[in-house]
């Protein structure tokens, strides 16, 4: 079966997002941001799972604007936080808080904690042909004492994947996303599309 997944709708307007999205699935999908769409709503994120959010964000685009679409949630899960902040990584220090806030707090919260794995979770919600799809994503590895490098978003500048031994913030974006949880379940979704629509 043939079906036309060469625009297809990311339910985000995060611009380190779109470009990481866009250079995995560099001449294979058309990827339209919210914005292109002309999506103004903040999409409310009420689930208390990734699955549950991803689910929520492509629906609400399929049904509203009739387009195919997929939608990412992440969680950062530190094993001394039995997990936490997870999916309430976004808003760990508050309802508005910054990315700074978040790295800030988490910090606070590990000063003198000797156990500093952590784990970064990838689930993706692809909407297309009236089916509903998930994959997923993972990077294990340790939050740092202190914040490293320029690069990246979020708690990139704490995050040490235990591949690398340095922190995403300090990587190449090419070199994150090819161990990264969202470039895994990105490409998990690309070959699904790639393997098995056309
Ligand atoms: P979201 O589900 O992608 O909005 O992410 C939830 C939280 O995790 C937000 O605070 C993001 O900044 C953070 N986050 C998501 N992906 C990454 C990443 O690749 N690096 C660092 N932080 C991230």
């Amino acid at each position: 079966m043939k079906t036309d997944l060469s625009t297809i709708v990311f339910a985000t307007n995060n611009p380190h997002k779109l470009e990481e999205a866009r250079a995995l699935a560099a001449g294979r999908l058309n990827i339209l941001s919210l914005a292109e769409i002309g999506c103004q709503e903040d999409i409310p994120e009420t689930a208390d799972t990734l699955e549950g959010n991803a689910l929520i964000k492509a629906r609400w685009v399929k049904e509203r604007y009739g387009y195919d679409c997929f939608a990412d949630d992440t969680g950062l899960m530190v094993e001394s936080l039995d997990g936490a902040p997870g999916v309430y990584s976004a808003r760990f220090a508050g309802d508005h808080c910054s990315p700074a806030d978040n790295v800030r707090l988490l910090l606070h919260k590990l000063e003198g904690v000797e156990n500093r794995k952590a784990k970064f979770q990838t689930v993706i919600a692809l909407l297309t042909d009236g089916k509903e799809y998930l994959f997923r994503g993972q990077v294990e590895g340790s939050i740092a004492t202190e914040p490293h490098g320029e690069g990246g978003f979020g708690y990139d500048p704490i995050f040490v994947p235990a591949e690398t031994g340095i922190p995403f913030a300090a990587m190449s974006p090419e070199d994150k996303n090819a161990i990264s949880h969202r470039g895994r379940a990105m490409r998990n979704f690309i070959n699904f599309i790639s393997n098995t629509k056309h």
